[in-house]
């Protein structure tokens, strides 16, 4: 059984202050940092770049999931690795070639994730599926955070799942996790979680720590 992964992501921290929240999440107990990284092209919102990244990588060592949701991907690709991210995810749809995104990621000795969004069907993936260090099923269509998760994309978990079989892969979830969604989509065997505003929304009395615990628990 994969270990489950509490993954902040900080679309949803405050923007005038990053390294600190960076910092305050992973001392709550955060085990991975999500980063999302748009480019108002192929998701109609606009983020930050690897300059943002590298600033980020001197406040922990805690492991950086890199979300590419820009197109293309592959140019960017040695930038991000370059700037310290550990997991570099791209979405299927962002490129004709993603067996060679792919690989790009992994000769640079990174982690190589692939992202699906809610209308694209897990067998897109098959053939790459020993090229994959990470699956992410997108729960709510990219760009924003904040969204409603979308209950049709927990049969595409199971998919997921059980393409994997003992391969070493994770399955993360991404968009509307929040303590009443982590049952359904951890029973679907997702373990890597990226929660936004279920954790930076909802801070208590300065701390990330109850949220965090929150969804642990859930
Ligand atoms: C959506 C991003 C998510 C987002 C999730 O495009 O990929 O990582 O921050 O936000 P919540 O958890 O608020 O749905
Ligand atoms: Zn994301």
């Amino acid at each position: 059984k994969r270990p489950l992964r509490i993954a902040p992501s900080i679309l949803s921290a405050d923007f005038s202050n990053l390294g600190p929240e960076v910092r305050s999440v992973v001392a709550d107990g955060a085990d991975w940092i999500h980063l999302d990284i748009m480019d108002g092209h192929f998701v109609p919102n606009i983020t930050f770049g690897p300059a943002v990244v590298k600033s980020l990588r001197k406040y922990t060592d805690a492991i950086f999931d890199c979300h590419l949701m820009i197109e293309p991907a592959d140019p960017f690709i040695p930038a991000f690795a370059e700037a310290g991210c550990d997991y570099i995810t791209v979405h299927e749809e962002a490129g004709p070639h993603l067996h060679r995104s792919l690989q790009n990621i992994r000769n640079l000795g990174k982690k190589a994730g692939v992202a699906l969004n809610p209308a694209t069907p897990v067998s897109m993936i098959e053939h790459v599926i020993d090229d994959l260090d990470l699956i992410l099923i997108m729960t709510v269509n990219p760009g924003f955070g904040g969204q409603k998760f979308i209950p049709a994309t927990l049969e595409k978990i199971r998919q997921a799942n059980a393409l994997i079989g003992d391969r070493p892969i994770e399955l993360e979830v991404d968009g509307g996790i929040a303590p009443d969604t982590v049952g359904a989509v951890t029973e679907a065997g997702a373990n890597a979680l990226v929660a936004g505003s279920a954790i930076f929304g909802r801070a208590e009395n300065g701390s990330y720590a109850p949220s965090i615990k929150a969804l642990r628990d859930a």
